[in-house]
Order: structure tokens, then sequence, then C-alpha cells
């Protein structure tokens, strides 16, 4: 293996979520989830988006399986709409749902790209929230059903399944700052909701278990916070610590050790006396895991503070509302450096920290970056191909950093960009452009960016070429096919 290789078989994949490419919002029995609800709320996404449309990707599925092979993608992480297959988050599967998904299956299989699923990515079905939502346990039960649902239909065609995509906002922008689906905002709900995202993690990998064959590999994709602290001063590398136990403890303790940390507890003792756990819990959470997906976008500053500053990074969007339970106390800084469209500083470092980090915590759980990616504010050039060397510049520091890791010791085995399309940002509508291949959005036809092609030939070779020829390679990778 020459220094700039990838270990072979190593997945080279991009990722989307069905609530921001698929549409077909009320198409075959499809029923609202909350990110339904919130984009028709007034003034809860930027211009009034929604995902009703999106790109339309349930219709255009064939194509875009095509497009996926002609970038020489190996493996494409993708999402269930819970809603489509199980309309009321209850009882039995929508045939024409299921179905949907086993031909996107089947397609991407005689491509040879290996489909990765994601059961969960932030779209509840309405009628669940309508009944409590994520502070409420019996969506944790409701999800283990789901998910047995899901493996009994496809478990005999899909290897590759991840529970969760990034509870911490599910938990924490979905029921603390309210900038995401289904917009509340009460501290206390953040940690119901964290516990009970865990628990549906815990009895959701249980379940899988029990429906699939032995052959199968399931995980969870969490976004870990890279935190560093401002100063050395004790003050501040306190508000670090608290920020890692409730960005990233209080996650991976459950999952990957059995534990809530008992600083989490003692932290955010004033919101509640964490009753919601109950006896055996701990354990229902705490399953072995064949893959552990880490999301990495930009790191965490953090100090401690009296002026009661707003973070500069919760996630998406501002709010008027911290996410973050407990913590009036920490400022949230701007990391120095080039930021991308959504003002998040690039600095692979923080990939790094985190690959790092969970190779020594894990105990050796393959690692794979489930999403990683910039948003620019990409436009056509006149003959209608779009160049983007900003994005090939950060996809090939951060595929540089995840090869530096693994010389330094770390399995990781797959690498998935966020996204393959430009799609809908959540409350930011269509605003940000974070795929490496256009969109339009008005005739929705799809025009692969520079760096599509770019990352074609990395994923062709298994090589990444030298960072000054990364930029080269631009100019060389021929015409964009427009649809
Ligand atoms: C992640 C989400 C993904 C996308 C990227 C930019 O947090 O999982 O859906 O919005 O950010």
């Amino acid at each position: 293996m020459s220094h700039s290789s990838f270990p072979a078989g190593f997945l080279f994949g991009s990722a989307t979520s069905a609530y921001q490419i698929e549409g077909a919002a009320a198409e075959d029995g499809r029923t609202p989830s909350i990110w339904d609800t919130f984009c028709h709320t007034p003034g809860k996404v930027l211009g009034g988006d929604t995902g009703d449309v999106a790109v339309d990707h349930y219709h255009r599925w064939r194509d875009d399986v095509q497009l996926m092979a002609d970038l020489n993608l190996n493996a494409y992480r993708f999402s269930i709409s819970w809603s489509r297959v199980q309309p009321t988050g209850r009882g039995p599967a929508v045939q024409r749902g299921l179905d949907f998904y086993r031909s996107l299956v089947d397609e991407l299989l005689a491509k040879g790209i290996t489909p990765w699923i994601t059961l969960y990515h932030w779209d509840l079905p309405q009628e669940l929230e309508d009944a409590g939502g994520w502070p409420e346990r019996a969506t944790a039960e409701r999800f283990a059903e789901y998910a047995s649902l899901v493996a009994g239909a496809l478990g005999d065609r899909v290897e590759r399944w991840t529970t969760l995509n990034e509870p911490w906002c599910s938990a924490y922008l979905g029921y603390g700052s309210g900038v995401h689906a289904p917009g509340r905002t009460d501290h206390a709900d953040v940690l119901r909701a964290a516990h009970h995202l865990n628990l549906a993690h815990g009895l959701g990998t249980q379940a899988l278990r029990a429906a699939l064959p032995g052959r199968a590999q399931i995980g969870v994709s969490i976004n870990p916070a890279a935190v560093r602290a401002l100063t050395d001063d004790p003050a501040d590398l306190d508000a670090r610590r608290r920020i890692d136990a409730l960005a990233n403890r209080i996650f991976d303790g459950p999952m990957l050790r059995g534990v809530y940390d008992e600083d989490l507890i003692q932290d955010t003792s004033r919101l509640t006396d964490w009753s919601f756990v109950k006896d055996g819990d701990l354990a229902d959470i705490h399953q072995p895991l064949d893959a552990l997906g880490i999301n990495y976008y930009t790191p965490t500053l953090v100090s401690a503070s009296a002026d009661r500053r707003l973070p500069r990074r919760d996630g998406h969007g501002g709010g008027e509302q911290s996410p973050w339970p407990a913590s009036e106390d920490i400022a949230f800084h701007q990391t120095p450096g080039e930021t991308t469209d959504m003002g998040w500083t690039i600095d692979p470092t923080g990939l790094h920290d985190l690959l790092m980090r969970y190779h020594r915590e894990t105990g050796g759980i393959p690692l794979y970056i489930t999403e990683n990616g910039m948003a620019c504010d990409d436009k056509p050039s006149p003959d209608g191909t779009v160049h983007d060397p900003d994005r090939i510049a950060y996809l090939h520091s951060h595929l540089d950093t995840v090869r530096r890791a693994i010389a330094d010791g770390a399995d990781v085995r797959g690498y998935f960009l966020w996204s393959l399309l430009d799609n809908f940002e959540w409350a930011y509508g269509y605003s940000k452009r974070f795929g490496t291949v256009y969109v339009d959005f008005e005739s929705l036809a799809r025009v692969p960016k520079s760096s599509a092609r770019w990352y074609a030939e990395v994923a062709r070779t298994g090589e990444l070429p030298a960072a000054s020829e990364a930029l080269d390679a631009v100019d060389a990778v021929g015409d964009p096919v427009a649809d």
C-alpha cells in the first residue's frame, strides 16, 4: 500500500436522506412526518421551502443510481422514510413503500454498489410526535417495531444497517433550540429525548439482530463534537468537559460503555433527576456494534463566560434559544479559519481527533465517516458546467486526514461524502448546496460538478492524489454531462 492509498475494500460512497431528496410527500400512502408539518408552518424554513418535491428522487431513482455508477461509487448511504413504509408509525407496513426501497436496493446491487440503510434520519411520523415524540419512551418502542419491519422486508439483500442518524440533532435542535422539527424548546425534554433516542438505538439494534442474517452489520451514525477550549484556563477546560458530556458522552456513554457519566447527571440535575432511565435501559442500549459512523463537518470551540453569547455553531441555524441544556454560562466561538457557505470553519484536524478518540474508546469497532462535505455557492458556468474547486480542496484535505488516521492505527473502513445531490438542507431550505452533483431546482436536471469527477477518480483508483495535483485535476476531468 503506497502512502496515498486506502486499504483494499475501502468504501467510497456518498450519502443522502429520504426527506432531503425524495419528494412525493403524499404519494403511495405516505403520511406526514414532523418535517412535513414543520416546513408547512410559516416562518420555520427559509423561503418557506418544503420537501414536498425535493429533488424528486422518488421518481428519478433509477437515473440517480446510474449517476452513482458513472461516478464509480461502491457504496450508497440513504435513509428510509418511516411514514412511507409505516404511515402512522404503528401497525402493518405499506407494501408500495417497501417496494420503492426494494427496487432501489436491487438496482444498486445490480450496479455493484453496496446499499447502506439508515433507518431514522429525523423524519418521525407526525402521529408519533402527536403522541409525545422522542421525550416519550413509547417512541423508542415504536422504532424497534419499525426496525424489524424494514429488516424483514430488505434483510435478505441489505447487509449494512444504521439505526439513527445524529441523535444529537434530533434531541437538541428538535426539542431544545427548536430550529429543527418538531420545533419544541424545552431543555428538560432534550435530555428525555436523548435517552429515548439511545433506547431506540438499543432496542432497534436488538430487533435488527433478531430479524437479520448473521452477516448483517449494524451501527449508528453520531455527530460527535471535536470540542476544544479557548484557553487552558481551568474554567474553559471545565466548559469543554461539560460540552463533551452533552455532545458526545450522553450518546456514546450508554451506547459504547453502558453508562451515563456521573458528571453529566450532576451538570444537568437542576433540569431533571433522570428518573426516565429505567432499570435495564442501559443494558438494552449497550449492544455490540459492527460499525460506528462518524459525521464530521467542523470543530467546536468553547469557553466559560458570563455574557450568555449564543452558540455560533449549533448545527443548523441560529434560533433564539440555545440547544444546550444547563449551559447558559458557556460561550461558543467561531474556530479561526476559512469557512464554508454554512459559516462552518474548515478544519480537518477535528476529524483526526475524533477518529483517534473513537479508535481508542471503542475497542476496535470499525469506523466509517458516514458524512463529510461542504456547502458552496455553486453556480453553473455559461457552458453549463459547474466548477467547485473549494469542495475538491475540502474533500482532499479531509480524505488525507482519514488516510493519516488509518496510518496512525485507526480502523477506518469507508468514507461517505455528503452529499450526492444538492438537496433540501433542513431549516435552510434549498439555499445551501452540499452536492457533488448540481441540481437545477427548477428543471431538476442533474449536472456532476468537477468535485464529483475528482472523487470518482479517487474511488476508481483507491488513491488520493497529492494536494498539488488535486486542483490541477479539476481541469483534466472532462466536461460534466448534463441530464
Ligand atoms: C448533517 C445531516 C445531514 C445534512 C448535513 C449538512 O448534520 O445529517 O442531513 O444536513 O448535516
